[in-house]
């Protein structure tokens, strides 16, 4: 293992405090990718697309958004994990995802107050109805519920050969909605005082470990500020982490930003990075995990240098990886410096995440050479493919 004093190299594993290695310091960060089949389980589609980055060198692909609970999803092309997911087809996508040594982990989300309106009916730490946002408050009972929850589908997620997990608490969806002093204004033991609104992550960590045994490794993704008035701070983020050092998390990979109607979104974001790498410098004094940003990186040099600074342990790449699939194994050979990213006349909200996504339908079809949507027309037929799984979601779920 690289100790923290001496510099990592790209190609340089990772040895995680449970035991796990990742053979470089290349993650593909979480990407909510639209594939599912429209009843929590995954497509041929979906698989090649997380074998693609497998056979592209990544050390470890995150897939986002995959759902404990199917009636607070995100999206209806999210998995689920659950007593009624296909073992088979999780199987396949393991198996095929994690050729070359890659990790493959489900990020494990619940949307919470911003779960998808047609499929859903949102319930967050509170009741809200500001602007276009309107939830209802989980009661302590369903708050209690969650970290078993958790726990079940992390469980489940071992069971089909999935190599560890990531708790989503960033982003403005539920853990991170009760780190947040706008969602969050409960007044028992889950809100309040940082510690408080931390509380329930600290018991969903737990009780993923007592599910999953001590060799399998946890990590979370957390925002370093929600960029938004009212929102979860800096200060407050660095007592977060503070709090999380006494957990046996494996990995803590930093973001920012929200999907609150309106808000800003890292993936959203056109400018170049690292985006967080100031907070993980003073991240780095309260803990001994491993820290992992995410955000803007798009040269081969920004990533030496973040890794120089012995700030952090690992580089997370999402929209680069949706341009260049084979990115790790490029930078570490030193062929290619940076990504040809697309460049936009004018954007809409969610545009930029939507033309991603629809790239990602043209790399499980390895057909990514003739893709070239305008951002309208991405956003259209986005937002057409999500419409049309609703139906699905609906019939199945309702079961
Ligand atoms: C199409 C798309 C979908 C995303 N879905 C998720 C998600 O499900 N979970 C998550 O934590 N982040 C998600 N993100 C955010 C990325 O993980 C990352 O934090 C953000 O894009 C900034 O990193 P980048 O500059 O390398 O793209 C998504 C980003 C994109 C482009």
């Amino acid at each position: 293992m690289t100790k923290a004093t001496e510099k990592p190299l790209l190609n340089h594993s990772l040895t995680l405090p449970c035991g796990a290695v990742l053979k470089n310091r290349f993650v593909k960060s979480a990407m909510s990718d639209s594939l599912g089949d429209g009843q929590g389980n995954p497509t041929d589609a979906q698989t090649r697309l997380y074998e693609r980055w497998a056979e592209g060198g990544t050390a470890l692909s995150i897939i986002g958004e995959v759902q404990i609970d199917a009636r607070f999803p995100e999206k209806p092309g999210n998995l689920v994990l659950s007593e009624r997911s296909d073992m088979n087809a999780l199987r396949q996508l393991t198996s095929r995802a994690t050729v070359n040594q890659a990790h493959i982990w489900p990020q494990l989300g619940h949307a919470g107050a911003l779960s998808h309106p047609p499929l859903s009916q949102p319930a967050g730490p509170s009741a809200l109805n500001i602007g276009e946002l309107r939830c209802d408050g989980l009661s302590l009972e369903q708050v209690r519920q969650l970290p078993d929850s958790y726990a079940r589908a992390a469980l489940i997620a071992q069971q089909a050969g999935f190599t560890g997990v990531q708790i989503h608490a960033g982003h403005g969806f539920l853990l991170s909605q009760f780190l947040s002093p706008l969602f969050n204004k409960r007044t028992d033991l889950y809100g309040g005082s940082i510690e408080a609104r931390s509380r329930i992550i600290v018991e969903v960590i737990e009780s993923i470990r007592k599910a999953v045994g001590t060799g399998f490794p946890i990590g979370i993704k957390i925002n370093c500020s929600d960029l938004l008035e009212g929102g979860l701070t800096e200060s407050d983020a660095l007592d977060v982490i503070r709090i999380l050092n006494d957990t046996t998390l494996d990995l803590i990979e930093i973001s920012g930003g929200t999907y609150f109607p309106g808000a800003k979104a890292s993936s959203d974001r056109a400018s170049d990075g690292p985006y967080y790498l100031g907070f993980a410098q003073m991240a780095r004094q309260l803990t001994d995990i491993p820290i992992m940003i995410t955000g803007g990186f798009k040269h081969r040099d920004q990533a030496i240098a973040a890794l120089y600074s012995g700030a952090v342990d690992l580089i997370g790449l999402a929209r680069a990886m949706v341009v260049n699939p084979n990115l790790p194994n490029d930078w570490i050979s030193n062929t290619h410096q940076s990504p040809a990213f697309p460049r936009f006349e004018s954007t809409t909200s969610g545009g930029i995440t939507a033309w991603f996504t629809m790239r990602l339908t043209a790399l499980e079809q390895d057909n990514e050479i003739n893709f070239d949507m305008d951002l309208a027309t991405a956003l259209d037929q986005y937002e057409m493919r999500d419409n049309q799984r609703v139906l699905k979601w609906r019939e199945y779920f309702s079961q």
